[in-house]
């Protein structure tokens, strides 16, 4: 049977769909079985439809607590049978309740370089540091900001001041690292 993915995003869903349409092209050998999103109406859920994913949209204000949403999604993704959750553009740190369900199978994608520049923003504080070489980061995901094992990594030499070019650029990388290294972990799952 094929391993099922479930991808988190809070916007755009440039990565979604990125691995959406790599396991429709059998770069990677599984399926988008969920879509879950922080941010009901997030462009993400329009390409999640383009795709017929399944979406579960919440607001984090409809419940008391973070470890009761993430209890409601725990659930969801134990009932949909999920292997692997690939946060993609999820803007919130993984809470004790998914970490204790799905510790070591949750991957994070983050536009830097890390160990530095962690947190919101990433490219924006590369760019005031004046660096040279920016670059992308695929890890394990952990109760830390953007502190877990890196799994792979890229680099995306660039010396302009143009934020929109330097963006596509990195994008452009993130979309061929992503599907490629979620490849890899999955035949090792
Ligand atoms: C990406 O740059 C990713 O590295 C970061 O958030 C951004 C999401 O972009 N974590 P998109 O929503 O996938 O287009």
């Amino acid at each position: 049977m094929k391993k099922k993915l479930a991808i988190f995003a809070s916007g755009n869903g440039s990565n979604f769909e990125a691995l959406a349409q790599a396991c429709a092209d059998g770069i990677i050998d599984a399926e988008v079985a969920l879509c879950v999103t922080d941010k009901p109406g997030a462009y993400v859920t329009e390409r999640a439809r383009k795709f017929n994913v399944p979406v579960v949209e919440f607001r984090p204000k409809d419940f008391a607590s973070k470890r009761d949403f993430e209890t409601m999604l725990a659930n969801q993704l134990k009932e949909c049978g999920i292997d692997l959750i690939c946060l993609a553009g999820y803007m919130r740190i993984i809470g004790d309740v998914l970490l204790e369900e799905f510790g070591g199978r949750i991957v994070n994608i983050h536009p830097s370089l890390l160990p530095a520049f962690r947190g919101v923003d990433a490219i924006g504080q590369a760019m005031d540091y004046g660096v040279k070489i920016y670059g992308v980061t695929i890890h394990y995901v952990d109760a830390t900001l953007d502190g877990g094992r890196i799994i792979a990594q890229a680099a995306v030499p660039y010396e302009g001041n143009d934020r929109d070019e330097l963006e596509s650029m990195i994008h452009r990388q993130e979309h061929l690292l992503y599907p490629a290294t979620v490849s890899r972990i999955l035949s090792s799952l």
